[in-house]
């Protein structure tokens, strides 16, 4: 083994006991990851009101799939039938293919009494991400965030029949 080895991350059911780790990795992954595709208010206003809380129903639905090496929280995925709705990595460790190994194991929760293509709706920094794993955009949309209701550009996908 070299010195900078890691062991690889395992990934499991979410407890609520992970809420908050699972909102720090949320964080840590927008504030890094999405910057370059969104303006700095958008950044600034991306988390406001909002704590770990907001991850409970997810997690007490048995619908998030965390990340973690070591006790640390790398990263998670979120579904219910028919879509994955959460895919976030953090960023030392985007780019290992651990985005890829979530989403595989998202997607095959989310067809799981579903009929039907699979949808994401992609921010503008993972649309390419999708693409890759075969999925089209269907229409561009915007979530709303913060007092000010800021507006947030993301892309509505669906995979592509096999
Ligand atoms: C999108 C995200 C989950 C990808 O995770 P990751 O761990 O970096 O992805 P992987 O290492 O598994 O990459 C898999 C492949 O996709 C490619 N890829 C990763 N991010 C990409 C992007 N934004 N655009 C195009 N290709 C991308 C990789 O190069 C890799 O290609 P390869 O298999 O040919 O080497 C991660 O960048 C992230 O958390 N982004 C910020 C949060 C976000 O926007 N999430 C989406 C919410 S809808």
């Amino acid at each position: 083994m070299t010195l900078n080895a890691l062991p690889p991350a395992s990934i499991r059911p979410a407890t609520l006991a992970d809420s908050q780790a699972v909102f720090e990795a949320h964080q840590d992954s927008v504030l890094t990851l999405c910057a370059g595709a969104y303006t700095p208010l958008q950044m600034q206003t991306w988390f406001e009101g909002r704590t770990h809380q907001v991850h409970w129903p997810a997690i007490q639905a048995g619908q998030i799939l965390v990340a973690e090496r070591e006790g640390r929280v790398l990263g998670f995925a979120g579904f219910v039938p028919g879509e994955v709705t959460l895919l976030f990595v953090r960023p030392e460790a985007a780019g290992s293919g651990l985005g890829g190994q979530l989403f595989r194991l998202a997607m095959a929760q989310a067809e799981i009494g579903h009929d039907g293509p699979l949808t994401v709706v992609a921010t503008r920094n993972s649309q390419g991400f999708y693409e890759r794993h075969g999925f089209v955009a269907k229409e561009a949309s915007f979530f709303v965030r913060g007092a000010a209701e800021l507006r947030y550009e993301v892309v509505n996908m669906q995979r592509a029949e096999r």
